[in-house]
């Protein structure tokens, strides 16, 4: 009898203290190897060498039998188009005299065209700024005249390996600029600057930002204008999702996912994910940042986007147009003019959204907190056994005697 419950006691503690270890390492392993990508490189493919007015930036990234070309643009409005294809070998054709008319669909061609599964194109469209009177944050009046992007005069793309920066301004920015840099990359990974998303292989990363832009009012809060045109199923909805509050992006509990997909319950072909946050300074405290909100995706005629981007005229022709609004600020919180300065950042991918899981160090720090008081339960367990096979085998002897 002693024997047994000795027995039954060890097997219920070790298989306990092996769920146990097994569920902390496999959570500090964290999964498999990420997928990688092959990335090169290439600005104005094929283009002649006479003076371009405006650069198309062309990033191939190489799976597994796969490729996915990220062309980034500020031909009219900036533009980035994803072309994800079945086939490591497929290429981008640019006719360049019509590319730069912007008047001819299929003048930017990715070949061969039947290996393409998916494409979706997203364009920033306007700036807008309202005079937020009564510190409502309610943009439905007292707006100003909106910021065309296309009208922007734009600089050439800075670039360092996968990543561009291009600048502009408008004729009426009497100082400061509105920036957007594109990142794309290899594998897996965070940002180096707040939200720090979670990025891979399969999603491309643009900041935003509008430094040193005078306001037209003392109280003006802004609105960035997106949109959208995919070869396939629109981005329609943008989905809200509760999001852990890591140590990548303190204090924001929810992750935003415009995503593109046939209807809800089927697969998610292309998105753009951010957190609902923007920061008032370029290298923010937590006090800086500043919540933002995003309207309804609307429809939006395919022609009227088109007419913004020389990248869209190029590639698409027709496809379903959406778009949506986001706004920076709640009421209460400070005005643009507090610190001249706000950025936000966004991912634009393909399949499904990455997801965040908690960090090594938030792993380690639940691995002390919580595995602490596990090895002293477990302590605990085996001093109790102990003491129980004790008793048994003492009351086992004791009718001997
Ligand atoms: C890629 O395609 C080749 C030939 O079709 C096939 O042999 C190989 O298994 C594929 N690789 C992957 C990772 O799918
Ligand atoms: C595009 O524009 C160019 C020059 O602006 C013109 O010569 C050409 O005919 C136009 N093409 C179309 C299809 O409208
Ligand atoms: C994928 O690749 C095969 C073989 O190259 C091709 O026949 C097919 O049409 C491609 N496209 C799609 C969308 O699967
Ligand atoms: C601001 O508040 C005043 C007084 O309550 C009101 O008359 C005015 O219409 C409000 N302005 C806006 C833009 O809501
Ligand atoms: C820029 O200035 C012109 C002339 O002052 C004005 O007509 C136009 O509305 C202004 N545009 C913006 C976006 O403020
Ligand atoms: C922007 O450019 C378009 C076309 O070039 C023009 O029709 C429009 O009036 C411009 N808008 C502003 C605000 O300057
Ligand atoms: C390009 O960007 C780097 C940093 O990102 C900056 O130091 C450099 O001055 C920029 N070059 C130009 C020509 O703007
Ligand atoms: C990226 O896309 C490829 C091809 O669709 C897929 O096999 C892979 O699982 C994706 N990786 C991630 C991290 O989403
Ligand atoms: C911003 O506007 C408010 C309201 O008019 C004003 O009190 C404040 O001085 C302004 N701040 C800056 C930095 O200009
Ligand atoms: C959703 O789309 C998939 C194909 O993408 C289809 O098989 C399925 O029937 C659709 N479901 C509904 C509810 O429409
Ligand atoms: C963005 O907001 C402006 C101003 O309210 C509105 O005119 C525009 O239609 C909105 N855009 C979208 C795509 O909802």
């Amino acid at each position: 009898m002693a024997t047994a419950m000795e027995t039954r006691c060890s097997r219920v503690w070790s298989s306990f203290l092996f769920w146990v270890l097994g569920t902390l390492s496999q959570g500090l392993v964290g999964g498999a190897a990420s997928y990688t990508r092959q990335l090169s490189v290439e600005l104005n493919p094929g283009a002649p060498s006479v003076p371009l007015s405006s650069e198309l930036l062309h990033v191939r990234a190489v799976g597994n039998n796969d490729t996915l070309h990220f062309l980034f643009s500020s031909q009219g409005a900036p533009t980035l188009l994803l072309v994800h294809t079945n086939t490591s070998s497929s290429t981008v054709k640019v006719s360049w005299p019509q590319f730069l008319a912007r008047n001819t669909s299929g003048s930017l061609r990715v070949e061969p065209e039947d290996s393409i599964l998916y494409s979706t194109a997203v364009l920033f469209s306007r700036l807008l700024e309202y005079d937020d009177v009564n510190d409502t944050a309610t943009p439905t009046s007292n707006f100003f005249p909106p910021y065309e992007l296309q009208n922007f005069s734009w600089s050439r793309f800075n670039l360092s390996g996968p990543t561009a920066l291009v600048c502009g301004a408008d004729a009426n920015f009497t100082s400061g600029s509105l920036c957007l840099q594109l990142s794309v990359f290899e594998s897996e990974g965070h940002g180096n600057l707040w939200p720090r998303l979670l990025h891979s292989a399969n999603a491309s990363q643009l900041r935003v930002w509008l430094d040193g832009v005078l306001p037209r009012a003392d109280h003006s809060r802004f609105l960035l204008e997106l949109q959208a045109v995919s070869g396939a199923a629109p981005l329609s909805r943008v989905d809200v999702h509760q999001s852990i509050d890591d140590e990548f992006t303190p204090s924001i509990f929810k992750v935003s996912q415009w995503v593109s997909s046939e209807n809800s319950s089927s697969d998610i072909l292309g998105f753009v994910q951010w957190k609902p946050v923007a920061y008032r300074r370029p290298s923010p405290a937590v006090e800086d940042a500043t919540p933002c909100r995003h309207s309804d995706p609307r429809a939006q005629s395919e022609k009227a986007v088109a007419a913004r981007s020389g990248l869209i005229t190029a590639f698409f022709s027709g496809g379903e147009a959406v778009g949506l609004n986001v706004s920076f600020g709640l009421a209460g919180e400070p005005f643009y003019n507090s610190t001249k300065f706000l950025s936000w950042t966004a991912l634009v991918g393909i399949g499904s959204p990455p997801v965040d899981s908690f960090s090594p160090l938030v792993l380690t720090i639940m691995a002390v907190c919580l595995g602490t008081p596990m090895i002293l339960l477990l302590l605990g367990g085996v001093c109790v056994c102990l003491h129980k096979r004790r008793a048994a085998s003492e009351t086992a002897y004791e009718p001997i005697n």
